[in-house]
């Protein structure tokens, strides 16, 4: 990583892929990224690591499967939630919004169990800002 400031909105400038993390900014072990979310994720959980969404626009609604009981949190901008370690989680946005995640550097977005993966979601452990 540079030791110089990456700006955010200028990150999300620079991309339109869907559900593909950039990573703005890495700290100890731990990866600042940023993403555009429009329509529906797939189901998925990471085992061991929480998820820090902060909502920078736009809205987002998270679906959780928490003891088998299926509910949902809608996250406007500037809301936080953290999505903990092991619960079934899947990110919807009616309409486009930018996230903003803080997890730990090799995370994989789509967790270490998840749906099958469509062609339209980006599996990856996201892409450095060049
Ligand atoms: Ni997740």
């Amino acid at each position: 990583m540079t030791s110089r400031p990456v700006n955010i909105k200028a990150t999300l400038d620079s991309f339109s892929d869907l559900w593909s993390p950039r990573i703005v900014a890495q700290f100890n072990d731990y990866d600042v990224r940023v993403a555009k979310f429009h329509g529906e994720y797939i189901w998925h959980a990471h085992h061991d690591t929480d998820e820090l969404f902060i909502v920078i626009s736009g809205r987002l609604v998270i679906h959780l499967r928490e003891a088998d009981a299926e509910r949902s949190v809608t996250l406007e901008q500037g809301d936080t939630y953290v999505v903990p370690r092991g619960t079934e989680h899947k990110p919807v946005a009616d309409d486009e919004a930018h996230i903003l995640m803080v997890e730990p550097t090799g995370t994989l977005t789509v967790g270490d169990t998840h749906e099958e993966v469509p062609d339209y979601v980006d599996a990856t452990t996201g892409h450095r800002v060049v």
